[in-house]
């Protein structure tokens, strides 16, 4: 059966509020299948984290080269814990604090995570979701799920069920848990096993003062330095836009521009599209809306899109890291 609206087979999309649609989607986990999951943050593409084929099949179908590691998803602090060696008692104190919620922690790995997830690193990056849906699908499948963002490498990360399907055109079958409520990927936080301090690296959707609160001194990391070769989710040019966009131009660029950015456009009627990310200011908000207003501006054909930074506090450093990467000219992504 075809549905109407996008011409897809409607068995690709499987209810997350019904239980037989959890149970179809590890069926379909546990056969080696890659299926796209919802998270609090954004949607997921999920492969058995055990099944080094099925891994492989996710770094193929996002077209994500091999040596950037993917997220490993556990349904509670206990199943984190058999996957790492040390779990150090900082990142119990974190993991206490945050989890479930959109904290990665990067520890040492157990000899059980293959090696094609950490990307051949000796650490793997751990994460409990918060999402009633994604947990239900963890208890149901008994495995953990490496998942990185659900969108074709480079590109703008899902934060709706129909942009999975958009992005990848019914090649994945995706369990829909609704729009994510946080809408910006989770912090990634390394912490070392002696005494240095933990380290950043993608700032995220728990915001620093936040983490440094539970644990005192976090240094910023140098992401890149970390992976070497570099982490393409650290690439200066990700989460694009097929039209070109540009973060506080000096001027307004030719042609139909759309605008994105907090509150209103300081020229207004000079704009062919306004996508306000939080009318208020609300960097909570903002946030959460992100991905699919730069989306919706995708859509229309437009000659650029101008971005307006947000103040660089609490998430708005978060943002602000997105929207620098997305409008970087300066690396292809692919
Ligand atoms: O919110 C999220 O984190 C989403 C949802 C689906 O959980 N996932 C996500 O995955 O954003 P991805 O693959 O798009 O980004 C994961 C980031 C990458 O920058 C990767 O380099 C880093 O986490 N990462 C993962 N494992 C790591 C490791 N072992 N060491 C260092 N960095 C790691
Ligand atoms: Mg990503």
């Amino acid at each position: 059966m075809r549905s109407g609206l996008t011409g897809l087979p409607r068995e690709r999309i499987l209810p997350g509020q019904d239980p037989e649609g959890i149970r179809q989607a590890a069926r379909l986990l546990l056969d080696g299948d890659a299926v796209a999951i919802p998270t609090e943050t954004v949607y997921g593409l999920a492969a058995n984290a055990f099944d080094a084929s099925a891994v492989a099949g996710v770094f193929a179908l996002k077209g994500r080269p091999t040596f950037d590691p993917l997220i490993v998803h556990v349904p509670d602090l206990a199943a984190a814990e058999r996957l790492a060696v040390h779990f150090p008692p900082r990142a119990r104190q974190l993991a206490e604090q945050f989890w479930p919620g959109p904290l990665t922690l990067v520890v040492e790995k157990a000899p059980s995570v293959p090696d094609i997830v950490t990307a051949g690193l000796p650490r793997v990056g751990l994460r409990v979701p918060a999402h009633p849906v994604a947990l239900a699908l963890l208890r149901e499948a008994q495995v953990p799920l490496a998942a990185p963002s659900a969108n074709p490498f480079g590109k703008t990360s899902p934060t709706s069920a129909q942009h999975v399907v958009q992005d990848f055109q019914g090649r994945v079958p995706v369990l829909d848990g609704g729009p994510c409520t946080h809408g910006i990927e989770s912090t990634v936080v390394l912490v070392p096993e002696g005494d240095e301090p933990p380290v950043l690296l993608r700032p995220g959707a728990v915001s620093l003062d936040a983490l440094q609160k539970v644990v005192g001194t976090v240094r910023l990391g140098d992401h890149e330095q970390t992976l070497r070769p570099p982490a393409p989710g650290m690439l200066a040019r990700h989460y694009a836009t097929d039209t070109p966009m540009h973060l506080d131009p000096q001027s307004v660029p030719a042609g139909r521009i759309g605008w994105l950015g907090l509150g209103h456009p300081s020229i207004p009627g000079r704009f062919a599209a306004v996508e306000s990310l939080s009318e208020q200011g609300d960097l909570v908000e903002a946030a959460a809306s992100l991905f699919s207003a730069m989306r919706r501006l995708d859509a229309l054909g437009l000659d650029a899109i101008w971005a307006e930074s947000v103040p660089d506090s609490g998430l708005g450093r978060a943002i602000n890291d997105r929207l620098r990467r997305a409008c970087a000219r300066s690396q292809a992504t692919s």
